[in-house]
C-alpha cells in the first residue's frame, strides 16, 4: 500500500519514467529522492490543470492541504499565478534531461533555473564528481534556488541574464525557457561531444509560445534533433524585457526536418484559429531516431 512520502516519491518516479519513457535510471532515482516539497515553498500549492479543456487555458487548484504528498504528480505546480510561473510538468522536464544524456561527472549548465528543482535533478545526474551551473534572470528566484539547492553541493546559483552569462566550457547546457535562436556563446561554450537543448519558440501566445525542442550535439557537424513542445516561457532581460535572443518580429528561419516543418505549420495554423495545438507522442520517436546517447 502505498501510504508514506517515500512511497508516493517511488510511485511518482515510476509515472514519470513510464510518461517520459525515461532510459536513465538515475534520472528515475532522482525523481524518487529530490523532495520536490523543498523547492515550492509551504503549502497548499496550487497546481495547474487543463482538465477536459485541452486548450492552453491554465486553471489552478488549490491541493485541498499542505500534505507534501499532494505535490506528487505528473503537474504544472504555480510559483507565481499572477506571472503564470510554474514548476514545470515533471514528465516533459524529465524527457528533456533525459535527452540530453546527462553522465556521472559531467558538467551541467540550466539557465532559466526557476526556484532549482530540476537543478537538483540533473545535479543528481551528473553526481558529486560532476558540477552544475544555474543561471536564473529573477534575483528573487535565483536567491529562492539557492537557498533550496544547498544540500547539493555539486551546484552554483548565479543571478543573470543566461544569454549573456559565460558558463565556460560545457558537456550540456539546458535552455528553460523559449528563444528563437540559440546564443553564439552557448554552441561556443560547449565541448566536443556537448549537448545544448533549447525550446525553440515560433509563436507568442499568451504567456508563452508553441514550439520545438531543439537538441544540438557538437560532434564535428551540428546535427540538429527536434521536438514538440507546447507552451514555452520566454527568455527575457533582468528588467523583464525580451532577451535579443528571444522573440522577434522575424524570427531567423532554422533548417528542420521536413516532419519538423510540418509540425510547426500545424501549430501556427491551429495557434491561428485560436485553438491550441497539443503536443503529439513524437518525441521519443525522434530522440530515438537522433541516436545521440553513446
Ligand atoms: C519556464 S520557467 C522554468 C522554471 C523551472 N523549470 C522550475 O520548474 O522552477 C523559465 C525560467 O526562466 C527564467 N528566465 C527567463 N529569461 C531568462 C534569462 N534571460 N536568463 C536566465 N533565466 C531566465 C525565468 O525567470 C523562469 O524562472
Amino acid at each position: 500500500m502505498i501510504s508514506t512520502l517515500e512511497d508516493y516519491r517511488a510511485f511518482y518516479a515510476e509515472e514519470i519514467r513510464a510518461v517520459a519513457g525515461l532510459r536513465s535510471e538515475v534520472l528515475v532515482h532522482a525523481f524518487a529522492t529530490v523532495p520536490r516539497e523543498r523547492f515550492l515553498g509551504p503549502g497548499p500549492w496550487k497546481i495547474a490543470s487543463l482538465g477536459m479543456n485541452m486548450s492552453q487555458t491554465v486553471r489552478y487548484l488549490a491541493t485541498a492541504d499542505a500534505d507534501p504528498r499532494r505535490v506528487y504528480h505528473n503537474v504544472l505546480i504555480s510559483l507565481d499565478e499572477s506571472r503564470q510561473l510554474n514548476n514545470g510538468q515533471p514528465s516533459a522536464l524529465a524527457a528533456w534531461l533525459d535527452a540530453l544524456c546527462l553522465k556521472q561527472g559531467e558538467r551541467f549548465v540550466h539557465i532559466g533555473a526557476g526556484v532549482g528543482y530540476y537543478t537538483a535533478i540533473a545535479a543528481e545526474a551528473v553526481g558529486p564528481g560532476g558540477s552544475v551551473l544555474a543561471i536564473e534572470v529573477e534575483p528573487e528566484l535565483a536567491s529562492r534556488a539557492r537557498r533550496n539547492l544547498q544540500p547539493w553541493k555539486n551546484v552554483e546559483v548565479v543571478s543573470g541574464d543566461g544569454s549573456r552569462y559565460d558558463p565556460g566550457p560545457a558537456d550540456a547546457i539546458f535552455v528553460n525557457a523559449g528563444v528563437t535562436h540559440p546564443a553564439a556563446l552557448w554552441l561556443d561554450r560547449l565541448k566536443p561531444g556537448g549537448r545544448l537543448l533549447y525550446p525553440l519558440t515560433f509563436e507568442a501566445g499568451g504567456a508563452g509560445g508553441k514550439g520545438c525542442m531543439i537538441l544540438v550535439k557538437r560532434d564535428g557537424e551540428r546535427a540538429l534533433v527536434g521536438i514538440h513542445a507546447d507552451c514555452l516561457a520566454p527568455l527575457r532581460r533582468r528588467n523583464g524585457a525580451k532577451a535579443a535572443s528571444a522573440r522577434t518580429a522575424n524570427p531567423p528561419r532554422v533548417a528542420l526536418s521536413p516532419e519538423l516543418e510540418a509540425k510547426a505549420t500545424r501549430a501556427r495554423e491551429a495557434e491561428a484559429q485560436g485553438a491550441a495545438y497539443v503536443c503529439g507522442c513524437d518525441y521519443e520517436t525522434i530522440v530515438r531516431r537522433g541516436a545521440h546517447c553513446t
